[in-house]
């Protein structure tokens, strides 16, 4: 299993290797409702995921597939457009592909961005949120299973898995271009229900800020690779347990384009300093 997932992920960063010959440093994965980023890039190439070998492909509508390289801010970067999750059925190692074979391709730092639930009263729909820590709910690792110890150690250390010295990075921006962000912990579920009450509430009181049901796997696997992450989770519902309204995929991709402005100009001005 080990062995095939390693060359599944060595064919993948081959593959985009023989497309895209000078790979940047910098990735960026778009999440849901967050495409409108794009809008900010000079796309210079555009690879569908059904091209690239073992790339897995999104079975929901809301994400797109395709691997772009462009330009922001003069910056060349690689953007992952759409992302798989493990509640479409698939492993943590097969979500995770993707983020492996960039950082076979030399990727040394990762910006994830996703739509979240908020948990903590002070967060408010089309928020942005620069996630400072995470807790694991999701019952999966995907770096279970025998260790590639070409790609990190078998144990490898989460005491500063949002780097502190890139979050300082990103405070600095948010400020000189007033852009207001909260800092907060994200905690990582399956779904792909939304939560009950009971849970909010139990979530809540594990000391996570904000819910979600991706990025945790993408920032295991970078870490274990060595890759530096910045994570920004958009608030695209408030999940107070004794307010709680039914929550749509409407709204969410609605409050995830309220706040995509924001969250461009932010990531415009942090890129070249990353
Ligand atoms: N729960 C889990 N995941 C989410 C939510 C939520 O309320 N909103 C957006 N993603």
């Amino acid at each position: 299993m080990a062995l095939d997932y390693r060359r599944r992920v060595e064919e993948a960063a081959a593959y985009i290797r023989s497309k895209i010959s000078d790979v940047p440093s910098k990735a960026i994965v778009l999440g849901t409702g967050l495409d409108a980023l794009l809008s900010s890039v000079e796309v210079l190439l555009e690879i569908p995921y059904r091209d690239i070998p073992h790339f897995p492909v999104s079975t929901v509508q809301s994400h797109q597939g395709t691997l772009v390289l462009g330009i922001i801010n003069s910056d060349p970067v690689l953007l992952l457009r759409g992302r798989v999750h493990l509640y479409e059925g698939y492993d943590a190692q097969t979500v995770t592909l993707p983020v492996r074979a960039l950082g076979l391709c030399g990727v040394k730092t990762l910006i994830l961005t996703n739509a979240c639930g908020a948990m903590n009263p002070e967060y408010r729909a089309g928020e942005i949120v620069l996630l400072k820590d995470h807790i694991n709910m999701m019952g999966h690792n995907p770096l279970e299973g025998p260790n590639v110890a070409e790609w990190g150690p078998r144990f490898p250390d989460m005491s500063d898995p949002y780097n502190s010295a890139l979050r300082a990075i990103v405070r600095i921006a948010a400020n000189e271009t007033s852009i207001p962000i909260h800092e907060g912990v994200y905690v990582a579920v399956v779904g792909p229900n939304l939560e009950t009450k009971a849970e909010y509430n139990m979530l809540r009181l594990l000391g996570a800020d904000v819910v979600g049901m991706s990025t945790v796997p993408e920032v295991l696997a970078a870490r274990h690779m060595g890759i530096n992450v910045v994570a920004f989770s958009v608030v695209t519902d408030e999940c107070f347990p004794d307010e709680l309204k039914v929550i749509t995929l409407e709204d969410v991709l609605r409050a995830a384009a309220k706040a995509s402005p924001k969250l461009i100009r932010l990531i415009q001005s942090i890129v070249p300093r990353l």
